[in-house]
């Protein structure tokens, strides 16, 4: 195990069960209060949530599936700033209200007997989609309100995009809205995001493949690595949308044309990034950073910027047998100046984790590691695009789906969860995946050897997540029930060093089977020093508990609850019900919508 770095941080709330019913539970001593569901009103003309609301109405109102999440504070106020947000995805089924008369495809879409779509209800699911950026107050009655604010924002699926970095400019990513291949449209499956030292906000694109259409007869690795299969139909069918409007039309990544400028062949390209938006500029348009790599981008954790060093950030892969990567900039980082360029520059680097507890950091780099021509890496630009392809070609270690990753204070060690993997075979298990038929996940950490920019660690398990026999702590003793859970997801260390654990049980599982002991998915919070791990929150029925963070003097805390009423049956689905009426109640649709937590005597959140 790696050397303990500290003292522990105080965790003062008594463990809650595990919960099954249809609603939020958190310590005694704590408040909670559900806050921006889907479809509140934020800009333009503030319209009101309807679930007839049209395509344009939802680019003026919150998103779906909130996920990452970050409040930045005006003026350091911890009253007062801006909460940004992403938005995974959406759910056809609860979006489109009014879609009556439409049969619903397989995946709950509403479409025409052609097969064709509802042009509006396709702008719709676009906008429900990237990130919100809201200004928030917490009025002197305690409760937080939206306020109504020219920094108010809605960046979508439709929001011009600019592409920065090697890939830029560049043959792969030139389209016919982007002969010179400087531009793109949307973000699409925002998941985790990061947060910059130069205090802007990154969003990361992770499922993105779904969403593409290709009908030719051979794919090449920049589109069959990361999911795209030949095939007429994209799980969302924008393409299809009734009228052809270019923005619609571009998910079918079909070579239509005679050049790549006359087509969308290469629109799957200008996806897979991290998405850098300033929340303080709301005429910015946001930049894809593309020299972080490109894959499912689950998120991004910067490490503590030392003025003249190197920035350096980790991000995760999040598939099955996918990699744990790390950027280094080339230029120091100088906080009067830096921005958004330093992540233009520098060395994409993935990790190797040895069965002796060592571990290095493998260079994707032109001429370093066999990443050259000869062995089918032409530059820097190709191995970026191939990001997937040049951690194979270098040997590295394939883990069990990397999602969130975070950066203890003291001690600097860094954290990654790795959610499950249930297709590892006993052949396939390595030290730092040791588990064949992986259900319930595990949480790695490790030690850079010098600076965060060092081509060497050593590393550890913090936890092997699982139910009372199988979970085991950091002392390698078995979880009790206060400390049992599976699918670790969303990770956060507080400022104190508390650990935050949040779990995405899948739906297809979530309170069945093996799965049905950890209930709905829930937070917990761990020592680092002790690995003692203790149940904070409970959600209701369906979703993931994801996104976490405090305001500055951590007396709120905001927690983002995503797709509730998820495990809703198909018949039920079609029949109008769901499992879950959270957070309106009655027969209201669930939403997806933020937490916003305190204690009842003022306290720190955790403590
Ligand atoms: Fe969107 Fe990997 O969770
Ligand atoms: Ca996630
Ligand atoms: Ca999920
Ligand atoms: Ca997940």
């Amino acid at each position: 195990a790696l050397a303990a770095g500290s003292s522990s941080p105080s965790i003062g709330f008594k463990a809650i069960p595990i919960g099954t019913g249809d609603s939020v539970v958190v310590p005694e001593g704590y408040r909670v209060q559900a806050f921006i569901p889907w479809g509140t009103p934020i800009s333009g003309s503030m319209p009101a949530f309807s679930l007839d609301a049209s395509g344009e109405d939802q680019a003026h109102q919150i998103g779906s599936h909130h996920d990452g999440m970050h409040f930045f504070a005006i003026d350091g106020s911890s009253r007062d700033g801006l909460l940004v947000l992403n938005h995974e995805y959406v759910e056809p089924r609860f979006l489109h209200g009014a879609a009556a008369g439409l049969a619903l495809d397989a995946d709950g879409f509403p479409q025409h007997e052609d097969g064709s779509r509802d042009a509006d209800q396709v702008r719709k699911e676009l906008n429900a989609h990237g990130v919100s950026v809201v200004r928030v107050r917490q009025g002197d009655d305690g409760q937080w309100q939206v306020v109504e604010d020219r920094l108010n924002r809605r960046v979508t699926g439709l929001t011009p995009m600019q592409l920065a970095g090697p890939v830029a400019g560049t043959e792969h990513v030139v389209t016919k809205y982007s002969p010179d291949g400087s531009m793109t449209r949307g973000t699409l499956n925002n998941c985790a995001h990061g947060v910059t030292p130069w205090n802007t906000y990154l969003a990361a694109e992770e499922n993105w493949a779904g969403y593409f259409a290709n009908e030719d007869a051979e794919i090449d690795r920049r589109q069959s690595r990361y999911g795209i299969a030949t095939r007429a139909e994209g799980r969302y069918q924008w393409h299809r949308a009734q009228g052809g409007a270019d923005e619609f039309v571009r998910f079918d990544a079909t070579s239509h044309g005679t050049s790549p400028s006359e087509d969308y062949r290469n629109e799957p390209h200008a996806f897979g990034y991290m998405v850098e938006i300033d929340p303080f500029d709301p005429q910015s348009t946001p930049v894809k950073r593309t020299h972080l790599g490109r894959f499912a981008h689950e998120g991004v954790i910067f490490a503590p910027a030392v003025e003249g060093q190197p920035v350096v950030a980790y991000s995760g892969d999040d598939a099955r047998f996918e990699y744990i990567y790390k950027f280094v900039s080339a230029r120091p980082y100088q906080a009067a100046s830096a921005d958004g360029s330093l992540l233009d520059e520098g060395t994409l680097y993935v990790a190797r984790f040895n069965d002796d507890g060592s571990g290095e950091w493998l260079a994707l780099a032109p001429g370093q590691n066999g990443l050259t021509p000869e062995n089918g890496f032409a530059d820097l630009a190709d191995i970026l695009v191939n990001t997937r392809s040049a951690a194979d070609h270098v040997g590295a270690t394939k883990m069990d789906r990397p999602e969130w990753g975070a950066v203890d204070p003291a001690t600097s060690q860094v954290y990654f969860t790795l959610t499950n993997n249930t297709r590892r075979s006993e052949e396939q298990v390595d030290a730092a995946n040791p588990r064949a038929e992986n259900h319930f996940g595990h949480i790695v950490r490790w030690q850079e050897e010098g600076t965060h920019a060092a081509e060497r660690f050593t590393w550890d398990i913090f936890v092997l997540a699982g139910d009372t026999e199988s979970g085991r702590d950091l002392a390698g003793e078995p979880l009790g029930q206060e400390a049992i859970f599976a699918s670790p997801d969303g990770l956060w260390i507080d400022p104190d060093r508390r650990v935050w654990i949040q779990t995405d049980i899948s739906e297809s599982v979530m309170n069945t089977g093996i799965h049905e002991v950890f209930g709905n998915n829930q937070m917990l919070v761990a020592d680092p020093e002790t690995g003692e791990i203790r149940r904070f929150l409970t959600g209701p029925i369906g979703q993931e508990i994801t996104g976490v963070v405090t305001t500055p003097d951590q007396r709120t805390m905001f927690v983002n609850v995503q797709h509730p009423g998820a495990t809703t049956s198909a018949e039920a689905f079609a029949a109008g019900e769901s499992v879950s009426h959270w957070p309106d109640g009655g027969s209201a649709i669930p939403r997806s919508a933020t937490l916003v937590i305190t204690r009842e005597d003022g306290g720190i959140i955790g403590a």
